[in-house]
Order: structure tokens, then C-alpha cells, then sequence
């Protein structure tokens, strides 16, 4: 019987260890964010839409918001301050004309999502994080964090959003 037992654990070890690998190996996301150590959450890119942006000027971009399911839930409800766990994610992607679309639209210019820019994270944690209004921020390009002098701007410049929490983005109705 002994000798079973431990036949089988010999045998269930590496297929732990295998099934493990996975989680820990997602797409570049192993690595942390500088300042508040928060990696890139895993299926992010499944999570539900808050809303969608464009920004014109220095970097012409497409963006658009997602929500974690305790976003989502806090968006809906209306819920100020957003609970711990929330977490909303800013996915961001140059805007391209779209030669097919406009052949097929004539009379207008379409403009699609190109390539991806950088990818952008706050986490609620109101222990952790309360120095900086509850909030971990952190943003990745190619998968790889951007630096700590970066980081030091987020904050700052969320500030003028405190009355929804410091989150600027509402939800698109
Ligand atoms: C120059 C000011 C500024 C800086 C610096 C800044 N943000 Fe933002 N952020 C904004 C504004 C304005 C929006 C809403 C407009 C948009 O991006 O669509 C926003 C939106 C976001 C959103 C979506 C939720 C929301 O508040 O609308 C996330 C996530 C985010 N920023 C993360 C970060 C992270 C991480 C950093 C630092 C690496 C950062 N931001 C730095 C101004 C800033």
C-alpha cells in the first residue's frame, strides 16, 4: 500500500509541477511594475467594456476601458469609492485609415485599430495602495514594465479626478 502511495506522488509530482508552469509564464506578464509590483492580470483581454476613447495630438491612439468583474459590478451600481480588487484596464492601439472600410463606406474615412501602443493597469487596494488614493497603477509596452520615472506621474495626474475616485473614465451607456 505504502509502496502505492508513493509510486503515485512520484507520478502526480511532474504533472503538478507542468500544470503549474502555465500561470506563472503568461505572455510577458511575469514581470512586475516598478513602485507597485503589480504584473499584467491574467485574461484581462476577456474582461467587459467600460467604455472607448480616442486621444488626437501627440500620439493618435484608440483606447478603450475594461473592467474586471468587480469593476464592472461597482460601475453599474454606481458604487464610489471602487471596492478592493477592482481592477480597470486601458488598452490603447494607433489609429490606422482603413482602405478596405473607406472603399466599401465611400464617402468617408474609417480609421481602425492598428498595432498596440501600451498597456495600462490601476488595481484597488485601499491598504496597500493608500498613499496614492487606494490605487496601484502600472503600465507595460511589448509586455515589459515602463520605467519608475513614469510611474511617478500616474498619480499626480489622477488627482483631478478624486470625486469618481481618481478614475476619469465613466461608463459608456
Ligand atoms: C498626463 C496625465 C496622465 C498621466 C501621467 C497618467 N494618466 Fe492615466 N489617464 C489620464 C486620463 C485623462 C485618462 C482618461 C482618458 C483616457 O486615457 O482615455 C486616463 C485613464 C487611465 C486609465 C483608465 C481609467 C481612468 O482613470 O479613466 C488607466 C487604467 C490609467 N489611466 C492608468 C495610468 C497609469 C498606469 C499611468 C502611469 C503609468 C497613468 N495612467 C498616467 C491621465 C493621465
Amino acid at each position: 500500500m505504502k509502496r502505492i502511495a508513493s509510486l503515485l506522488v512520484a507520478v502526480a509530482m511532474p504533472v503538478l509541477l507542468v500544470a503549474y508552469t502555465p500561470s506563472t509564464s503568461r505572455q510577458g506578464g511575469e514581470e512586475a511594475s516598478p513602485i507597485y509590483g503589480l504584473t499584467i492580470p491574467a485574461g484581462y483581454r476577456d474582461w467587459k467594456l467600460i467604455s472607448v476613447g480616442r486621444v488626437v495630438g501627440h500620439n493618435n491612439d484608440l483606447r478603450a476601458k475594461l473592467g474586471n468583474d468587480v469593476a464592472i459590478n461597482a460601475y453599474r451600481e454606481g458604487k464610489i469609492p471602487f471596492p478592493d480588487g477592482t481592477i480597470i484596464a486601458r488598452l490603447a492601439w494607433h489609429e490606422v485609415t482603413s482602405e478596405e472600410n473607406n472603399k466599401a463606406l465611400r464617402d468617408v474615412d474609417s480609421f481602425v485599430a492598428g498595432s498596440a501602443t501600451n498597456l495600462e493597469f490601476m488595481v484597488k487596494d485601499s491598504k496597500k495602495y493608500a498613499s496614492t488614493g487606494g490605487w496601484g497603477f502600472a503600465q507595460f509596452t511589448d509586455g515589459k514594465p515602463d520605467s519608475e520615472a513614469l510611474h511617478k506621474t500616474c498619480f499626480p495626474c489622477h488627482e483631478p479626478a478624486k470625486d469618481q475616485d481618481f478614475v476619469f473614465t465613466r461608463y459608456a451607456p
